[in-house]
Order: structure tokens, then sequence, then C-alpha cells
């Protein structure tokens, strides 16, 4: 079954992309923020709505905002380097915006893949990152492979487990292509993001079967919680063992470890909700193979996948990365779809920072 839980036209408001750009940024500035980590914030932010990723979208800035304004995040922030080599660096985060100290990570380890064909950078001290592959995909521009990941507080069971040990621990991978879309991954760990059980319920419609199961009884959820609690938890990803949750419980670990023991920053259980300890990591493409060679075989991969005999009452074959950049065709000739109720907490939002509501 393909999931309901999508904006539509009824319950949302389309907006240019550009114009939530200059209102995010304002409000970002008017909490603390410094102009270029404002706009860096607000570019995050407006990138993961373009591309259908609500729930890590635009309307995060009132809660952002929030947390800068009453000094549960840091700023104005600094991403300090604690140690590096030429092709590793750990840094805080300075709990600042979460956002912010990402993208610095990986201009950090950019920089480090020009010089050595690698970097790779693991972040303490943060807070809530977004849509992860965000990060990955800044790679792309410099024909370069990237990678991301982030940790947080628990909110889903371990294989075989009753009770929330990991946060949702999302993977994201980035690979650019030639004249086929790159390839884009962005996954949590978890059966599903736990964004997408609030916009269920918001928005007034069951979640899936397998997405979550009640604690401690492991029975089945449809209809979605109002929140987190104890009373219920997230799937790895794989949902019951015989279909493989001990794979998605397995990755989920992983990233906790690349991002929450390698930086010491905390894994998931030690997190509070709204940390993420994250890792990046940039590779040179040049450094191995000539990259129109890469991107030509790339392109190759991409439309044999696409070429796949689909199932019965299957469209088409799609590629990580197809629905977003559909949905990114869609928002930036169209405007971006803001769920009602964040549109206006967003126009809100501003008025109380004192900058002009001009979405
Ligand atoms: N910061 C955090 O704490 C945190 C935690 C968890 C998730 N997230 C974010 O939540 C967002 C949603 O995560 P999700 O796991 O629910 O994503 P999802 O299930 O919507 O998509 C996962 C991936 O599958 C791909 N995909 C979708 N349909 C496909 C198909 N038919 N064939 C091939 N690939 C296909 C998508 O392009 C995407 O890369 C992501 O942006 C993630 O980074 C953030």
């Amino acid at each position: 079954m393909v999931s309901k839980v999508k904006l539509n036209d009824s319950n949302s408001t389309r907006v240019p992309a550009e114009a939530l750009q200059t209102q995010l940024s304002s409000i970002f500035e008017a909490v603390g923020c410094s102009e270029r980590h404002a706009e860096i914030a607000a570019k995050v932010l407006v990138a993961a709505s373009v591309r259908g990723v609500d729930t890590h979208g635009v309307a995060n800035v009132v809660g952002y905002s929030k947390n800068a304004a009453d000094g549960t995040y840091t700023v104005p922030q600094e991403t300090s380097v604690i140690s590096e080599s030429e092709t590793t660096a750990l840094v805080s985060g300075g709990n600042g915006i979460g956002l912010v100290s990402a993208y610095e990570a990986m201009e950090i380890a950019i920089e480090k893949a020009k010089k050595h064909g690698l970097g790779m950078v693991s972040i303490k001290d943060g807070h809530h990152v977004g849509m992860v592959a965000y990060y990955a995909s800044m790679a792309l521009e410099h024909d370069m492979i990237g990678m991301s990941m982030t940790t947080a507080a628990p909110a889903v069971r371990p294989a075989l487990g009753a009770k929330k040990m990991l946060g949702t621990n999302p993977i994201g991978f980035a690979a650019p292509a030639g004249e086929e879309r790159d390839f884009f991954l962005d996954m949590a760990t978890s059966t599903v993001a736990s964004g997408k059980v609030g916009l269920a319920r918001r928005i007034g419609v069951p979640i899936p079967a397998g997405w979550g199961v009640t604690i401690p009884e492991g029975g089945e959820i449809t209809e979605p919680p109002n929140g987190e609690n104890k009373d219920w938890a997230l799937n790895p990803l794989g949902n019951t063992r015989e279909q493989g949750s001990h794979k998605g419980y397995g990755l989920s670990v992983m990233v906790d470890i690349l991002c929450g023991v390698l930086s010491g920053g905390g894994f998931s259980s030690q997190l509070k909700s709204g940390e993420n300890m994250s890792w990046v990591m940039a590779i040179d493409i040049a450094k191995f193979r000539d990259i129109d060679d890469f991107k030509a075989m790339m392109d190759d991969m991409i439309r044999e996948l696409h070429a796949t005999p689909p199932l019965p009452g299957v469209e088409k074959v799609l590629v990580a990365g197809d629905p977003e950049a559909d949905a990114m065709d869609d928002r930036l000739a169209n405007g971006v779809p803001v769920e009602n109720g964040q549109y206006a907490a967003i126009r809100k939002r501003a008025a109380e920072v004192g900058v002009e509501v001009i979405i």
C-alpha cells in the first residue's frame, strides 16, 4: 500500500521557494543567528520542503527559532575543530542550530577531499539536522560522492525488543550522474521517519500497519499516536524478524557508532530529545577514475534500473531520489505546499520576532 500521508491542495498553501528562503532567513537572523548562518539554516529547510520532505522542512523554523531565542540552542554559534588529520576531523557543533553545524562540517569534509581524496567529519554537541541527505548532496556540485548520518533520541525498538532504544538514525548518500538524475538516498533506519506519524495525525489519515507497534505487547498500530510516549515505538526497517528487522537494527547501531560513539557526543539512548550527533563524508571521484566515465556508468546503471519490468499494477521502477526530484520539479514551478496550520505558525512566528511577514 502506498502511504496516504501526504500534503495536498486542501491541507496546504503553496508559497514560492524564494519567499520561504527570505522569510526563514529573516526569522533566524531576528533570534540572533549571523546572516550567513541564518541563510544556511533557511536553505536546508527550504531544500527539504522543495524536495517534498515536508516533515523536515520550513515549518521547523518555528521550533528552531524558539530554541535559539530561549537559549536551548547557542546562537550566534561556532563550529569548532577539536582534532583533525588530513582526512578526518572531530568537530563541536557548539550546541547551536544543527543544520548549520552539519553544513559547516560537510564544508570541512569537502575541502579535505579536494586535497586528499577523502574527508570525514564526526560532529558532537549537535542539535537536529533535519533532512540528513542534504549534507551528502553538498558533495555533488564538487563531483564528489557524499554520505551523511545522524543519531537521535530513542523512538525505535531494536529487533525483537519491546522498548525504544534507538533514534530513527537516518543515512544519506548522494552520487552524481551525468544525464540522469543524481542518485540521492535519504532514509531513516526505522520503517519511517517519526515526523510522518505526526503528519498523519494532523491531516487525519491512518498510518500503514508495520510503521510502529504498541509497547510492550507488540500490537499493530494504524491510528497515529498522539506524540511520542513509552506506549509505542517505531519499528526498525524490516519490521519483523522474518522480514529483516535485524538488518535495519544493525544499520541503526552503525549510525550510532559513527555519529555518537566516534564523536563522543553520545549514542541514541544517551541523547535528549532534539539532540543529533552526526557524521559526514566526501569522496573525490577523480582520485579514483575519470569523472565523465564515472557519470556515464552511473547513467547506464540508472537507465537499466529504470528499465526493469515493473510488477503488475506498478507504473515504473524508480531509483532513490526520483520521488523527491519529481516533487522538486513541481514545487519550483508551482510553489511549495506548506501545511495550513504550519503556514499560519510561520507567519505568527515572523510577527512575534518582529520581522515583516512576506509569505
Ligand atoms: N534529523 C533526524 O533526526 C532525522 C531522523 C530520521 C529521518 N530524518 C529525515 O526524514 C526524511 C524521511 O525519511 P524516510 O526514511 O521516511 O524517507 P522515505 O521513506 O520517504 O524515502 C527513503 C528513500 O527512498 C527513496 N525512494 C522512495 N520511493 C522509492 C522507490 N519506489 N524506489 C526507490 N527508491 C525510493 C527516496 O528517494 C528516499 O531516498 C529524510 O529526509 C531523513 O533524512 C531525519
